[in-house]
């Protein structure tokens, strides 16, 4: 039980507190008291009411603080009832922790005094006490939303997801690097760029030149500046914010989002990036649903369908994903029975349908899909010269219920084969730098970048992207 509420630490903690004698009440977060190992002492609670129950002489309350899922039950006498104690107010409950007499929750709270800290207008208050709002309607409170339960789940989940990620890239060597936000390159080339402007003010005083000399941007990807400092670590990951103009309301389309992206010298594989890509998933994965079992099972439950999330997941992290080429996919796609709004050619992106077919075709498994048509792709990407259907080392990692999780390559490390690319797109004087990476020491070498939360829609379930990230931006709104 206690282990099951990530008690290890809290038991430490309580250990100390209890050990401090000079400390008359100690302060526990929810959590901790939840996971007290023997239900004895004065504490001080402070948390957020999720419900007042008045019954046979008894005042029931639930808090929370964040903490966790579960709320600490709090038993008063009736005459500490006042009129500002209602749901959504901010209290402070001094009391004993008592072994519960209920079978729900190891301990309970018994107040001694109860302070309201911050009373809550109840009717102008858009969250109410009972029943499980849809997650649309609590996404028009951007300011409040923390506040439900749903939402507290997932930026739980995401707060282990971000640790997971972090940790398994410094368990496995690599270094992190903190790349720009702002820059002067397009990494994709795709056009989707924010421009930085001064304000009116500031760019007056600039006298119309801009800030930086050169026009800047807010970063679509950490990738290039990874590759420099790939040449001198090896193995590097960043994981930032990333912004993109793509200017649709897709459910899987953000215009900031975060990305993880790794970057590996010395590898001449594309099999290697993949390898990465796969380990990272899983390892990160059961990190978080060993770490928050109860918030990942909240959504299972209640907000994905019925069962299949939960199903899909442990297929998922049971099975090596399946690795097909762009061509064979072109083959299956082609064959298949749906007609597609989208007709698949050999040279045609995927879209969002092709992708959900590969992955059902394939067994609702992750589907690595590699060696894309050399225009579809941008300038980076390993030339795999391999004549007619000339193709780049590319990869995509496509995801059930998602579509496409990650995009990789192998890069073009060969000086003069990026040379005439760059000459070609009119972009060899911008990317002087780039080419030089090339001259001095060029290795072989590869990376990738997953959208985090198209990682956290595809565990949990989520269907809206909107719903995993704490404060949306996209086109036509960026509320707060
Ligand atoms: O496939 P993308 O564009 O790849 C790159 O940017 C590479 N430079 C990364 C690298 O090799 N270091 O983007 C990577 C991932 C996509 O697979 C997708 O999951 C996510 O980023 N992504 C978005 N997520 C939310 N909203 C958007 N607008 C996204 N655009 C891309
Ligand atoms: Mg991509």
């Amino acid at each position: 039980m206690l282990a099951a509420r990530g008690g290890r630490q809290a038991l430490r903690r309580w250990q100390a507190l209890r050990c401090c004698a000079s400390l008359p009440r100690a302060r526990l977060r929810v959590r901790e008291a939840l996971g007290a190992p023997e239900p004895a002492g004065e504490v001080k609670v402070q948390g957020w009411v999720r419900s007042v129950r008045s019954q046979k002489g008894v005042l029931f309350l639930h808090i929370n603080d964040g903490s966790s899922l579960e709320n600490l039950q709090v038993v008063a006498d009736p005459s500490l009832e006042n009129r500002d104690l209602t749901f959504g107010s901010a209290v402070e409950v001094q009391g004993k922790l008592v072994k519960s007499p209920h079978r729900m929750q190891n301990v309970e709270l018994k107040a001694e005094t109860i302070r309201v800290v911050g009373p809550c207008d109840t009717l102008s208050f858009p969250l109410k006490r009972k029943g499980r709002h849809p997650l649309d309607y609590v996404r028009q409170f951007p300011h409040l939303r923390c506040r439900n339960t749903t939402l507290g789940s997932l930026l739980r989940i995401r707060s282990e997801a971000t640790a997971a990620i972090h940790s398994f890239f410094q368990d496995n060597g690599y270094v992190h690097i903190h790349t720009p936000i702002i820059t002067s390159n397009d990494c994709e080339g795709a056009g989707e760029l924010f421009q930085i402007e001064t304000s009116n003010e500031a760019r007056e005083s600039a006298e119309k030149t801009h800030f930086f000399n050169v026009p800047a941007f807010l970063t679509v990807s950490g990738q290039l500046h990874l590759e420099v400092m790939a040449g001198a670590f090896t193995q590097v990951f960043t994981f930032g914010p990333t912004f993109r103009a793509e200017n649709s309301q897709s459910r899987r389309h953000l215009a900031e989002f975060y990305m993880v992206e790794a970057e590996l010298s010395f590898t001449e594989s594309l099999q290697d990036v993949m390898q990465v890509m796969e380990d990272l998933f899983k390892t990160a994965t059961n990190t978080v649903l060993s770490k928050c079992p109860h918030d990942v099972e909240l959504f299972h439950k209640y907000i994905a369908p019925a069962q299949k999330t939960k199903d899909r997941l442990e297929k998922m992290l049971k099975n090596k994903f399946v690795t097909i080429s762009y061509g064979e996919a072109m083959e299956i796609l082609k064959q298949a029975s749906p007609s597609f709004t989208f007709k698949p050619e050999w040279g045609c992106d995927l879209q969002t349908e092709h992708e959900k077919y590969l992955v059902k075709h394939c067994g609702e498994v992750p589907v690595f899909v590699f060696n894309y048509p050399y225009d579809l792709k941008p300038f980076y990407m390993r030339d795999n010269e391999d004549g007619a259907q000339h193709t780049v080392a590319a990869v995509d990692l496509l995801v059930p219920g998602i579509g496409e999780l990650c995009g990789g390559s192998l890069r073009e490390e060969r000086l003069p084969f990026l040379e005439s690319r760059l000459q070609r797109l009119g972009l060899k004087d911008a990317y002087q730098w780039y080419l030089d990476l090339r001259k001095f020491g060029s290795v072989p070498h590869g990376g990738f970048g997953m959208g985090f939360e198209r990682y956290l829609q595809c565990i949990l379930g989520v269907d809206n992207i909107k719903d995993v990230i704490p404060f949306p931006r996209f086109s036509h709104s960026c509320l707060l």
